[in-house]
């Protein structure tokens, strides 16, 4: 939600600045822009659009000190204007968040004469610095700082100075340490191959950042310490490697995924044990994707573990009447480890006394500084906006959880063939005439019962997310209760089948669908379901496998059916409209 980096050194900061920005589009990619300070004025370029576009007007920036912004709007419109950095006087700024009290701000400012150019957020920053600027950058953001309500990272800087000051509350910033330049960003995919360590900055924290320094102080403008880190981002892993999109690329690594999930897992499952083991009620949480991992969680900890769980959005956990407390164990899923409204119902389950363990793939986030303990999963960097290779490994490393609290040797043996079985479901996927059936409909429904319920959730939101197709995800047992008047030949209903003991209830769903004249589709792991409906329904045919083990197998296959619709539909997948990857805002 938002990226941002800024740069100090000898180096062209335009260009530098440029290329970070490229790496965090992730992010946001509704508009962008780079300020440098060049011969103590600030030059500042920006645009509505892509990252891309600044791409000449980047290079013929001078100057070795400059920040960079690629937005995801919150407030206004996504154009010149609203594009970052904002600057008031000598101070230009970006900002990641949402500045909760800024029409106050903004009033008492106007009141006072000030004019203001943009309808975001954001602007009242630059003119907060500005205002409260005595000569000492710091102090005017640490006092600008003091004003403000809602989340913030940001980077200051003001034309005659050879310094960054970055602020943080509730969005990421992390300092990169180089040799003669030093950085600040949202994320450790913008500093890969740029510095050799990293610091992460905590809520309440402050950086001035130099070409020979960045130090870090509290808001009493005292020093502090950080721990310093190596800095994991690899170059290598951000490069598309040959694939047409981030998406496909990041499909195929799903395999790799779930076997370091897996290996990984086997160093903090005493851990996770003893922290779970005590709690009388699991609530998983998570948003979007991870949701959907979370309502797999329950399932695999209900059924297999035999503790009672439950499953909740967390964007709802967090405004609800908690019923977490000191014997709870909250489950927080989450790849980013930054989604504003997972962060804020762990921190509010907390606060209730409950153990707080957080299933994510990025090891120095908000979410792990609120957890008891974290299960790691290791899908590497994530590219794509929408989930792939991450949602695998999730599963992996919440079926590795509940694994160990039943003692189930047998799947847990099964679960570490799974990244074959996922290699094997990729290579002999015949998805494309479905993909087809996909791009002609007007609308698509996912259907499932038990544990396919869980997976058609999430085959559903893939497709909305790359392809814009209408459509929902449903219990198969609903079904009558509603979506059935949907069903024309110009729907598709999917159905999700690899429970074996839910499979006769499923395909009667599949039957009423049929006499209805609606296009369907039937993926299954089942033999004898693929021989009923082989001459009567789109068929695709998965590896036979566990129950438990299939949404590995279904996860995969459906990304891929999303993926080729995106691109029969000729759209990015990539960079889905209106979505970015790391919600740090509600
Ligand atoms: C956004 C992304 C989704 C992701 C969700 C949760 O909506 O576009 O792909 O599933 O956030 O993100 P998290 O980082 O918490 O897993």
């Amino acid at each position: 939600m938002c990226g941002i980096i800024g740069y100090a050194g000898s180096g062209n900061a335009g260009e530098i600045i440029y290329d970070g920005l490229l790496k965090l589009e992730y992010r946001g990619y509704d508009s962008a822009g780079i300020a440098v300070l060049d011969g103590g004025k600030c030059a500042i370029v920006k645009s509505a659009g892509r990252v891309k576009k600044l791409n000449t007007s980047a290079q013929l920036l001078g100057g070795s000190i400059g920040i960079g912004h690629t937005r995801w709007a919150t407030h206004g419109k996504p154009d010149d204007v609203n594009a970052h950095p904002h600057v008031c006087g000598k101070i230009a700024v970006v900002h990641n968040g949402e500045i909760e009290n800024y029409a106050e701000l903004k009033k008492s400012l106007m009141d006072g004469g000030d004019k203001f150019l943009s309808q975001t957020d954001s602007e009242v920053i630059p003119h907060l610095i500005n205002k409260f600027y005595c000569g000492d950058l710091l102090e005017a953001v640490i006092k600008c700082a003091s004003m403000l309500k809602g989340s913030y990272a940001l980077l200051a800087i003001r034309e005659g100075s050879g310094e960054i000051v970055a602020a943080k509350n509730r969005s990421p910033v992390i300092l990169g340490l180089g040799e003669n330049c030093n950085f600040c960003a949202s994320d450790e995919p913008a500093l890969a191959g740029k510095c050799p360590r990293i610091c992460v900055l905590e809520d309440g924290d402050f950086a001035v950042i130099t070409k020979d320094s960045a130090t870090v102080y509290n808001s009493k403008k005292q020093k502090i310490n950080r721990a310093v880190l190596p800095n994991s981002a690899k170059e290598q892993s951000l490069s598309l490697g040959g694939y047409p999109h981030y998406m496909i690329k990041e499909l195929w690594e799903a395999p790799a995924a779930v076997k370091n999930t897996v290996t990984a897992f086997g160093e903090v499952k005493n851990a996770v044990c003893s922290a779970i083991c005590g709690a009388d009620k699991i609530i998983f949480t998570g948003c979007g994707t991870a949701y959907h991992a979370a309502l797999l969680g329950k399932r695999y900890f209900a059924e297999l573990a035999g503790i009672p769980a439950e499953a909740e959005y967390a964007g709802e956990l967090r405004y609800d009447k908690l019923y977490a407390g000191k014997n709870t164990c909250l489950i927080a899923v989450t790849q980013s480890g930054e989604t504003a409204d997972t962060v804020e119902a762990a921190i509010l389950c907390k606060k209730s006394g409950a153990t707080i363990a957080a299933v994510t793939n990025s090891p120095h986030s908000a979410i792990t500084r609120t957890a008891d303990i974290t299960v790691p999963v290791c899908a590497g960097a994530e590219i794509c906006v929408a989930a792939t290779k991450s949602y695998s490994a999730q599963i992996a490393a919440l079926l590795s959880a509940a694994l160990a609290l039943s003692q189930n040797t047998g799947l847990a043996e099964e679960l570490s063939n799974a990244p074959a079985l996922i290699s094997q479901t990729l290579q002999n996927l015949d998805i494309y005439a479905l993909a087809e059936m996909c791009a002609r409909a007007r609308g698509v429904y996912f259907m499932g019962r038990g544990i396919d319920y869980a997976v058609a959730l999430e085959g559903s939101l893939k497709l909305k997310e790359v392809s814009y197709i209408a459509g929902g995800g449903y219990p198969s047992g609903e079904l009558k209760h509603g979506p059935l008047a949907l069903i024309d030949g110009s729907t598709l209903s999917i159905f999700i089948i690899t429970d074996a003991a839910l499979s006769q209830k499923s395909m009667e769903a599949v039957e009423q669908t049929l006499s209805r004249g609606g296009m369907v589709a039937v993926i299954t792991t089942l033999p004898h379901v693929h021989k009923r409906f082989e001459r009567r329904a789109e068929v695709v045919t998965l590896p036979e496998c566990n129950k438990y083990i299939a949404p590995l197998a279904a996860a995969s296959a459906l990304q891929f059916l999303a993926y080729r619709v995106a691109v029969i539909l000729n759209r990015d997948p990539d960079k889905p409209r209106n979505l970015a990857k790391s919600v740090t805002v509600e």
